[in-house]
């Protein structure tokens, strides 16, 4: 069997109150492959993300890239994570330099780091907001922002959180588009269930820190009894409606 880009093995996270918040998280993702990372509030997908990227220490298993254990609160450039609170992510007086932090930190200078940042930035289409200050920007221009910083490092996956909450459907259907083109593996953590189901073939589900369902997105997505037990609901594309809906519409 060929080693998976990243994986997790029994990963656990135990809040110092005792609470379990994720328990024995095994999961891979091989290269390009994109899953979507779908649950409850409260499940454990940020968690689980901040514990991929070693910001939050797990309590027990671990978490390796090309089957190489990745040191808990080292830098990882290969493995990007952009956060579901763009404020925790963004820090620099202005965009450009928010996004030139990145490119710097992966050994970017001068004419190259330049190129990286315009190269990012216009990939999710901000170039205009290059020099606007940071804590200016809307909802959904940090979230692009914050997608732009990770991008410029080049990783080869990339945890995305909630990566379409705040986005008008403009720039949500330019992310989705970004993302399809992207060869990047990506797990993405979203209760827009209509953006895992057009960008990812697997998802995972999870509820009350474990992983509950793995498999083929169209497989679990379209189980009402499944998605009902833990708090989802079948996506409108995937039931009856969704197809008359649609047909009518085309019809017209
Ligand atoms: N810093 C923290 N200290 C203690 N408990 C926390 C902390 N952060 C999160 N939790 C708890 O861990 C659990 C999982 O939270 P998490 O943010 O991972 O859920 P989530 O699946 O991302 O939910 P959402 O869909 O609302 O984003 C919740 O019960 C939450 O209250
Ligand atoms: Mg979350």
């Amino acid at each position: 069997m060929t080693t998976p880009l990243l994986q997790t093995n029994n990963l656990s996270l135990t809040r110092p109150g005792g609470q379990q918040v994720l328990q024995d998280i095994n999961l891979q993702l091989t290269i390009g492959e994109r899953v979507g990372l779908i649950g409850p509030n409260g499940a454990g997908k940020t968690s689980l993300m901040l514990c991929m990227t070693g910001v939050t220490h797990s309590t027990a298993g671990d978490i390796r890239m090309d089957g190489v254990t990745l040191a808990a609160g080292g830098f990882h450039p290969g493995l990007g994570f952009v956060f579901q609170q763009a404020e925790d992510q963004l820090f620099s007086p202005t965009v450009a330099e928010d996004v030139a932090f990145g490119a710097r930190n992966i050994g970017l200078t001068g004419s190259a780091l330049d190129t990286a940042v315009a190269t990012a930035l216009d990939r999710v289409g901000i170039t205009a907001l290059a020099h606007r200050p940071v804590h200016h920007l809307s909802g959904g221009e940090k979230r692009l922002a914050c997608l732009a910083g990770v991008l410029v490092m080049e990783p080869r996956a990339l945890l995305l959180d909630e990566p379409s909450a705040a986005l008008d459907l403009r720039n949500r259907r330019r992310l989705i588009d970004l993302l399809h083109q992207m060869d990047q593996a990506l797990l993405i953590a979203s209760h827009d269930l209509e953006l895992v189901l057009e960008l990812c073939p697997r998802v995972i589900l999870i509820d009350a820190g474990r992983i509950v369902a793995d498999g083929p997105a169209r497989m679990i997505l379209s189980d009402a009894a499944l998605m009902v037990r833990h708090g989802q609901e079948v996506p409108h594309s995937l039931t009856h409606a969704g197809h008359v809906a649609h047909s009518h519409h085309r019809a017209m």
